[in-house]
């Protein structure tokens, strides 16, 4: 598996296996053992899942030594502020069954719609979070569904930059301005629901592209971010799946196919903006 390397120096397999909405135990520990034979060794999770104690379990089953794994989980949104994300940290790796994480991200920013002092809930947040990798409990931190104006202010405040920002990023929607934000601060953009989740695989566009490298569309997702720098973050819960969409890795786009998924325009998936989130 090829990595990028993070600022720090750590590096991260290409590729990782989402999780969210797999939160059936069996369905969960099928996953994780399908993925792991077919060579997926980073998986990305959060508490909010809820399946962080099913993962665990189904890692210590496989028998794949800890340190042949990335593991990334995600702070939530009531576990904000200094001391409570020190407490939602021990629950997580208590769960997971591990003593150290791999990566550790804030979940959502806390945001200027939500309350006028959010930025100083993010900043005791991230200090938690800095101080944990201070004391060696976890590898790598960062952040997710940050876009440049919560960047802005986590940046002023950190001690250490966040080393990841994890985003929807698909065909059709590739949040360029925070993507571009992220290239020029050094911090990875993983993406979460690469596959638009699954909503854009019929897409004709995308069929047509498929087509001329025999490939699946699922596949051409994958392809799309590694040449583009991005860590694509695809879920399933079927083994063939599983197989088909890693093996993306291998494909090479074309600069014309990369620049054709580039002019889509499709939205969000998800509809979930930092700033409009219900919850
Ligand atoms: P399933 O678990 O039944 O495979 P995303 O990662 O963008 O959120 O997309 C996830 C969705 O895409 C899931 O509903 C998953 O369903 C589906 N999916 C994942 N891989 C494939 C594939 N190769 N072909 C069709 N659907 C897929």
């Amino acid at each position: 598996m090829e990595n990028y390397i993070l600022t720090n120096g750590v590096s991260i397999p290409k590729i990782g296996l989402g999780t969210w909405h797999n939160t059936d135990e069996d369905t969960v520990e099928d996953t994780i053992l399908n993925a792991l034979k077919v060579g997926y060794t980073h998986i990305d999770t959060a508490a909010v899942y809820g399946n962080e104690k099913f993962i665990g379990d189904a890692i210590i089953k496989s028998g794949v030594p800890r340190e042949n794994l990335f593991i990334t989980s995600k702070l939530w949104k009531t576990e904000y502020g200094y001391q409570k994300a020190l407490r939602a940290f021990e629950k997580t790796i208590t769960d997971l069954g591990v003593d150290y994480l791999d990566l550790y991200l804030i979940h959502w920013p806390c945001s200027p719609s939500k309350r006028d002092d959010w930025a100083e809930v993010n900043a005791e947040t991230w200090h938690a979070l800095e101080d944990l990798y201070k004391a060696k409990k976890i590898r790598s931190i960062g952040v997710s569904n940050f876009w440049s104006h919560h960047l802005d202010a986590l940046l002023n405040i950190a001690n250490i930059k966040p080393m990841v920002n994890q985003i929807e990023h698909h065909p059709g929607y590739r949040q360029q301005e925070v993507v571009e934000y992220c290239r020029q601060n050094d911090i990875l953009v993983e993406a979460w629901s690469p596959l638009g989740r699954g909503m854009v695989l019929q897409d004709p566009t995308l069929e047509a592209i498929a087509k001329k490298y025999d490939a699946t569309v699922a596949q051409v997702c994958v392809a799309w971010c590694i040449q583009d720098g991005i860590l694509p973050l695809p879920k399933s819960t079927k083994a063939d799946r599983l197989a088909s969409n890693i093996a993306g890795l291998e494909l090479k786009l074309a600069q014309e196919d990369i620049d054709t998924i580039n002019a889509m325009n499709l939205g969000s998936s998800s509809g979930s903006y930092p700033d409009a989130v219900a919850f």
